[in-house]
């Protein structure tokens, strides 16, 4: 049982969390607005705006868990992957801190953190269970066999499904990140009102590149007949969007499933918060028999209640990391 602070500095949110006993306290988000002015994250800026964030987020969240410097075991941070600049912030500030304190770091995997949030709260799944992780980087399909093993089944051989959302977004001239707008458009819209070819790879691999050029192409050939093509079917075409995207993942999904005989599924990452990816994992559920597990929204996008809990199991495991340790952009699953 330990005390741990978990800190997440990958990319545009800066985060800080207590975990006590294996239960997380509180989690702290300061989301940058400054990267929307420019359609994307522009990786300086995100590492100038953790170092402004990163010491009035971790001094709130120890006052507001009342717990004194004295009283951490271990300091848990984001290795990767990530973007270098922004996990530099995170990783030195907490490398520093430890040192000063004289307790140990634990260095953290962000996508496998993605997948602990399901043990934040209840209902939390047993082991084995399938995990779908869908966020903006990534696209996984894991076997989650414990808190610290984890085997890809699956994943995209290009884009992520989070990415493809965003670029669906931009070319129907929604501001970045696309994803959530589509998301609410889409819930007023038709989303068989119009096909788009889905790419498919082998097993239980994903692709999601093909599909941004089968809308660019759909679009051009609309917008040239009617100019006003996209605006009067801005719902139908956030639906008819997420849907493809949506049945993508749930087939190979189900296939993964099935292959490993397990009816435990979870979804996890950023996309794990689109409302018709949910509904529709509700409706597998029922019609396969599955158990599923859905985070709560502020443990989809990136936290550090994520990178506190996965401290908690790593600390259990006494697995610890070196003053030396250097940030990995592309951090090996
Ligand atoms: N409701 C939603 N519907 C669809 N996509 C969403 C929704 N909410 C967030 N997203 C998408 O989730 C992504 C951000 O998720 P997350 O913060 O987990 O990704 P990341 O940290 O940038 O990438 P990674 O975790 O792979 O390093 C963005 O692509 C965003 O558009
Ligand atoms: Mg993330």
């Amino acid at each position: 049982m330990a005390i741990i602070l978990g800190i997440e500095s990958s990319c545009d949110e800066t985060s800080a969390s207590v975990c006590i006993n294996g239960k997380v306290i509180n989690n702290d988000i300061a989301t940058q607005d400054i990267h929307e002015q420019y359609g994307g994250v522009v990786p300086e800026l995100a590492s100038r705006e953790h170092q402004r964030n990163i010491v009035p987020i971790v001094s709130h969240v120890l006052e507001n868990a009342q717990i004194s410097l004295e009283n951490l075991d271990g300091i848990a941070y984001t290795r990767g992957p990530g973007l270098l600049g922004a996990l530099l912030v995170g990783s030195s500030f907490a490398k520093s801190m430890a040192q000063a304190l004289n307790i140990p770091t634990i260095p953290v995997h962000h996508m496998k953190a993605h997948v602990l949030a399901h043990f934040i709260d209840d209902p939390k799944p047993q082991f084995p269970f399938i995990c779908l992780t869908v966020s903006g980087g990534h696209t996984q399909l894991l076997l989650v066999k414990s808190a610290t093993e984890m085997v890809i089944l699956g994943q995209t051989k290009d884009d992520a499904v989070g990415e493809a959302f965003d670029k669906s977004a931009k070319l129907l001239g929604l501001p970045y990140p696309g994803g959530p707008m589509i998301d609410k458009l889409a819930s007023k819209g038709d989303r068989n009102k119009f096909q788009f070819a889905k790419s498919d790879v082998p097993a239980l691999d994903y692709s999601f590149s093909g599909i941004k050029t089968s809308i660019l192409y759909f679009l051009r050939k609309e917008v040239k007949k009617n100019e006003n093509f996209v605006e009067e079917n801005l719902n139908d075409l956030a639906a008819s969007i997420q849907f493809t995207l949506i049945e993508m993942l749930m087939f190979k999904l189900k296939l993964a499933a099935k292959q490993e005989g397990i009816n435990q599924i979870a979804i996890a990452g950023g996309v794990s918060a689109n409302l018709g990816l949910r509904k529709r994992l509700t409706e597998e559920a029922n019609k396969s028999d599955w158990e599923i597990f859905i985070p709560d929204f502020q443990y989809c996008t990136d936290n550090a209640g994520m990178i506190a809990i996965s401290g908690h199991f790593l600390y259990e495991n006494q697995q610890f990391g070196l003053l030396t340790d250097s940030p990995l952009p592309r951090m090996p699953f």
